[in-house]
């Protein structure tokens, strides 16, 4: 495949960047113009950030598999579609070309229908990085289910909290999953998180850990079982469904500032246009090139970054099961070496746990086949940057600092590998179609470079989200009501004397954990379930490897005396309620919080406590009782 829309020199950035702003219909016509529509669009883009609406395509028919697989057969059906590398390095590893990936997928949509879903539905998947996980998805884009898929991390709760949320009725997972030295029951899980459910019909599970799984008659299924019947039937063949440009493709939930997660909404011709053009762009991938995102696809990044983004555009994709430190440190470098890895597109938790072990693991590696490296999630600091350039790069690889978020589908501000420079910690430049500002906290507008403000995006974008599931209204409250007319991100950021972006994160209580999004809020309803605990605080602080580790201030009826026996269980009680990624780095036990006397928590307190910065704490006189601010001080970590 070749890709007309390839920038490919400083100067076409600046002018394509131009002709998107200037023109921004006729320059996304163009680009979607090489993609399969079963019917053209009849208008490009209708937007009002009000309500918000945002239309892109409209009038448009497509399936964004067809894009994905059937149109790479004619030339490039040999060519692999995933590499599959297992969480055991002893282990066969696989390899789907686009032919094989396509069988797959027209099979297992196949069992999806005979299994009663139907276009529209809603369909929960939560399974190990395994390549049936992306077959799962991409069958349900072939008959128009909606996926929403949900990270192998999340507790059996999340799990029913998001089925309930989506109203699904159809549930894909693995007996297990193996990560490193451990074997998750993710069956078990699902089992726990059915117990009050009422509208799930079908459970269909893959066999991957071998770990006993109870099969409820009529409800559970093997995978396995279905795809033999399939095929025996003769149904090798499913028809994709034709989509309108706005039906839905995908939820997928995160985390923002209220405890309830919400389900980001993607539709599928802008999706599919933007994560295609962005991966090709930003990565500037070359037909023939692997390109190895460690992700997993229960993220955004993984979403777009695995499925969509490399397959639409004929690429091979790399996907591991396991994860970097076992059985060794060197687990990534490995992989590079094996599948001789041209694209490496990793996060900077993963990087700053990797410094820590030392060269022994690279230096016996050839990572020669590297061409580009790439970095998501977090904001990326500048020792890891230069660690990363160095020693995986051997200064020979651009480094792109990707900005983006679940939110806006995929990349928004970055580099683009040997085409704009890239800058230490910097996401540098917004791609062509990414119009940023910085608002001041009263919403206006700061120009001017060397400046620093709320990150908001002015104009729509063909991956932008569409609205929350089930709830437009907390979607419109969420990114459209906080500052007139824009796209508020929830990050700050500044921009320099040159005009480059350096996002400085969050600015509202959502915290990243090693590059996962935890609202501080959702934390804080976990903890508030056990018994005992009277009121909590939760914030985050510098973490040398996580990026920000979770601090819990909590109030305690303490009747058992075990201080420490009792923080285990408030960690134990934010697992089940979450999962294991949400639970506390430290707990501080706490007579009171400080509070105003209108009752609000002055958090910016307790996260300079937390930060181990106590010589300024601000005014403190507001407070309802600010002799408390010592008692705290006095109790930290
Ligand atoms: C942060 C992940 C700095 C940011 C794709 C954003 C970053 C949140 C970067 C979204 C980056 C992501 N530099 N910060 N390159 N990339 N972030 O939804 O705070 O899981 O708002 O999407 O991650 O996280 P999400």
């Amino acid at each position: 495949m070749n890709y007309p829309y390839q920038i490919k020199s400083i100067e076409e950035y600046q002018e394509h960047y131009k002709q998107s702003i200037e023109q921004p219909e006729k320059f996304w016509a163009e680009i979607a113009n090489h993609f399969v529509w079963k019917k053209k669009w009849e208008n490009v883009l209708s937007w009002d950030f009000k309500t918000p609406s945002v239309k892109w395509f409209e009038g448009g028919k497509l399936n964004i598999t067809e894009n994905c697989l059937d149109r790479h057969l004619a030339k490039n059906a040999d060519v692999p579609a995933i590499l599959w590398e297992s969480n055991n390095p002893k282990e066969d590893n696989l390899s789907l070309t686009y032919q094989e990936l396509y069988d797959k997928v027209n099979q297992f949509a196949n069992v999806l229908k005979n299994n009663g879903v139907q276009k529209g539905d809603r369909v929960c998947i939560y399974m190990g990085m395994i390549p049936e996980l992306a077959i799962a998805t991409l069958a349900c884009a072939r008959i128009g289910a909606i996926h929403s898929v949900i990270f192998g991390g999340f507790s059996a709760q999340a799990i029913a909290d998001r089925l309930e949320d989506a109203q699904s009725e159809f549930i894909i997972t693995c007996d297990g999953a193996f990560r490193g030295p451990k074997d998750i029951p993710l069956k078990n899980v699902v089992d726990d998180a059915l117990i009050r459910n009422q509208t799930v019909k079908k459970v269909i599970v893959y066999l991957r850990t071998h770990t006993p799984v109870s099969m409820l008659k009529g409800r559970d299924v093997w995978w396995s079982d279905e795809m033999d019947k399939v095929v025996e039937q003769g149904q090798q063949y499913c028809e994709p469904e034709a989509m309108d440009a706005e039906d839905i493709l995908f939820i997928l939930y995160t985390s923002g500032s209220t405890g309830k997660p919400k389900g980001v909404v993607h539709t599928t011709a802008g999706y599919m246009v933007w994560t295609n053009y962005t991966f090709v762009n930003v990565f500037q991938y070359q037909p023939g090139q692997v390109h190895f995102c460690t992700a997993d696809i229960g993220w955004i990044t993984g979403h777009s970054y695995i499925v969509y983004g490399p397959l639409s555009a004929g690429a091979t994709t790399l996907m591991f099961e396991g994860i970097p430190t076992w059985p060794d440190a060197g687990r990534f470098w490995e992989i590079v070496q094996k599948y001789k890895v041209d694209i490496l597109y990793t996060a900077p938790t993963a990087i700053r746990s990797l410094m820590g072990f030392g060269l022994d693991t690279i230096n016996d590696k050839d990572l020669s086949s590297l061409k580009v490296l790439g970095s998501v999630g977090e904001p990326i600091n500048e020792e890891a940057w230069h660690w990363y350039n160095k020693h995986i790069g051997k200064e020979n690889c651009p480094v792109v600092d990707t900005w983006w978020q679940t939110e806006t589908g995929g990349i928004m501000i970055s580099n683009l590998a040997n085409v704009t420079p890239g800058i230490p910690s910097y996401a540098t430049l917004p791609l062509p179609g990414v119009q940023p500002c910085l608002v001041d906290d009263s919403g206006n507008e700061i120009q001017g470079n060397d400046v620093s403000g709320n990150l908001c995006i002015k104009f729509p974008w063909p991956g932008m989200i569409r609205t929350t599931y089930g709830d437009h209204e907390r979607c419109r409250q969420t990114y459209f009501s906080v500052y007139d007319n824009k796209y508020f991100t929830g990050d700050g950021c500044y921009r320099d004397e040159t005009g480059n972006y350096r996002i400085t994160g969050r600015v509202d209580d959502v915290l990243n954990v090693s590059g996962h999004r935890i609202g501080t809020a959702e934390v804080e309803n976990a903890i508030n379930m056990h018994t005992g605990v009277i009121e909590s605080a939760v914030v985050g602080y510098p973490h040398d490897i996580k990026g920000q580790g979770i601090y819990a201030y909590v109030i305690f009826d303490n009747t058992h005396g075990d201080a420490e026996l009792t923080k285990k269980d408030i960690i134990q009680t934010v697992s089940r309620v979450i999962g294991p990624i949400a639970k506390p780095d430290k707990i501080q036990f706490v007579p009171g919080l400080p509070k105003t006397r209108s009752g609000k928590i002055m958090r910016r307190i307790l996260r300079k406590i937390a930060e181990g910065d106590t010589s300024n704490l601000g005014d403190t006189s507001t407070l309802l009782d600010p002799s408390l601010v010592d008692v705290i001080k006095e109790g930290a970590f």
